[in-house]
């Protein structure tokens, strides 16, 4: 497999139309660093700016009552270890904070809470970038446009990511000053062994919206370097989710995406740098 790869990448090179920019690739914190903290607490973002993460990515909703709040499922069932199933968007931020969404993990992160937004960006060092992924409609855009105006961060510092086309395409006309990716997984029709969406489907969909990023699922078939070639053709960034081999890693850093995101922020650094060495 790797022996195919290098080979088609040097046949890229040779032609002159090698997908890579040639820069390092940011190291994103998938849920903080989650594999061994909580996903998505403030615990799991700390443990990832400790693991030398470039960027944070975590999952955000609308509350009840207008507060954003960072949790990745629908209802608090699983990261309240069963003690709790509160729909997240039917709760209040008071209702939601009462719950200990640490223990589930491990004892030592008892009383860990669901995290607001700007606790979250409270986090973010200097130099340092999140990934807000979008999980409710387009009826966040406005609140989460008046959380970011009060924050203390540069605009290059906030990166949204989402599912939700409609949502991709309001961020952004609403906030043109943040980078905005569309995110997408595949399936493939078990006749025609097809997957979807196509290539020329995506480009349609990033151009559609402006995205200036795709967020890619971790899928090697249908990532190739000629995908990755008409994605970058189009003016568009290329990012990748969710990656904790280090040799699928070693592909994705050879392919010359822009980010690779993990939940295990140190080995896959490691990976990529021996890679480059
Ligand atoms: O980075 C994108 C990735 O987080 C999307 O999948 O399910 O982990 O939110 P999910
Ligand atoms: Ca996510």
């Amino acid at each position: 497999m790797r022996i195919w790869l290098g080979l088609s990448l040097v046949a890229f090179a040779a032609f002159g139309c090698f997908p890579s920019t040639g820069q390092a690739q940011m190291i994103v914190a998938h849920r903080g660093a989650s594999f061994v903290a909580p996903e998505n607490t403030l615990a799991s973002f700390q443990e990832a700016w400790q693991q030398d993460a470039d960027v944070v990515e975590g999952d955000f909703y609308l509350t009840k009552d207008g507060a954003i709040v960072c949790i990745h499922d629908k209802n608090t069932e699983r990261t309240s270890g069963g003690t709790a199933k509160l729909k997240i968007e039917d709760s209040t931020l008071e209702e939601l904070r009462a719950i200990d969404v640490g223990t589930w993990k491990a004892p030592k992160y008892a009383g860990q809470k669901i995290p607001t937004l700007e606790e979250v960006l409270a986090t973010i060092p200097e130099n340092g970038k999140i990934f807000i992924e979008i999980k409710s409609g387009p009826e966040i855009v406005e609140p989460l446009q008046a959380a970011l105006k009060k924050a203390n961060l540069k605009d290059e510092q906030v990166i949204f990511i989402c599912f939700n086309e409609e949502v991709v395409s309001q961020c952004r006309e609403k906030m043109p000053q943040h980078k905005a990716s569309w995110l997408t997984s595949y399936k493939q029709n078990k006749l025609s062994g097809k997957w979807s969406p196509s290539l020329e489907s995506v480009v349609k969909t990033l151009k559609k919206t402006g995205a200036t990023g795709l967020g890619t699922q971790a899928n090697d078939t249908v990532v190739t370097p000629e995908f990755v070639k008409a994605i970058r053709d189009a003016g568009i960034e290329c990012h990748v989710w969710t990656v904790n081999d280090p040799q699928q890693a070693q592909r994705y850093a050879e392919l010359g995406f822009d980010s690779i995101t993990t939940d295990k922020p140190a080995e896959i650094r490691a990976a990529v740098t021996s890679e480059n060495k």
